[in-house]
């Protein structure tokens, strides 16, 4: 597993090329099995394949989505606030386990964030892909997630970047930095 997490970086730019129904299918059970709070699963996914859907939903905020124009695969993920106070968490553990699935079929994917973000000064993007897709006016749209066979690389996080600074052990205290055996960063204190 930490190994995918390494490898895991948000791409962007996509191979003209489908993603097929087997993975489609896999990345939907890897939204279907993730935890919620009190089982109460208050998500819902729409996938995209549609170039008419993708193009539109790149230009549900100006900065950030544009590049779903040029992806094959876009799922959006829904909340409902009616069937937990917590959608909030639930849908993002489902927005990083597609992304997870996604990396574990060797895929590239991207988080775009719609709640709390902007179509325009007038309309807000969650309002924007209610209306592109249709999605009742009492649903929330908490992300959108691009999915494409990667056309760039990039280079896996390193373990020298983490940042285990911000890691205590017991308690909240400078002294009480965690100290991991074979952390390479570690400042000696
Ligand atoms: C909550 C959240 C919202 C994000 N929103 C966007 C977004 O709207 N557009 C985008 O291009 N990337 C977005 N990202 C991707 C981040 O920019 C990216 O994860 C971060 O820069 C770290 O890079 P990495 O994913 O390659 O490790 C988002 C990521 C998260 C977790």
């Amino acid at each position: 597993m930490l190994a995918l997490l390494k490898k895991r970086r948000s791409i962007r730019k996509f191979k003209f090329k489908k993603v097929s129904t087997d993975q489609i299918e896999q990345l939907v059970q890897g939204a279907l099995l993730s935890p919620t709070s009190k089982n109460r699963r208050p998500w819902e996914f729409i996938v995209v394949t549609e170039e008419k859907g993708l193009t539109a939903l790149s230009k549900s905020k100006t900065h950030g989505a544009q590049f779903l124009e040029g992806a094959p695969l876009a799922i959006v993920i829904i909340g409902d606030p009616e069937v937990s106070d917590v959608w909030i968490e639930d849908t993002s553990i489902a927005s990083i386990l597609i992304q997870m699935t996604a990396e574990s079929l060797e895929l590239g994917s991207c988080w775009i964030q719609i709640r709390e973000r902007f179509h325009n000064d007038k309309k807000s993007a969650e309002d924007y892909v209610k209306e592109v897709l249709s999605i009742p006016a009492a649903k929330r749209v908490a992300s959108i997630i691009a999915i494409g066979h990667p056309d760039e690389e990039k280079k896996p996080h390193s373990e020298e970047n983490l940042l285990y600074e911000k890691v205590y052990h017991n308690r909240y205290h400078e002294d009480c930095r965690m100290r991991l055996s074979n952390t390479p960063n570690i400042k000696e204190q």
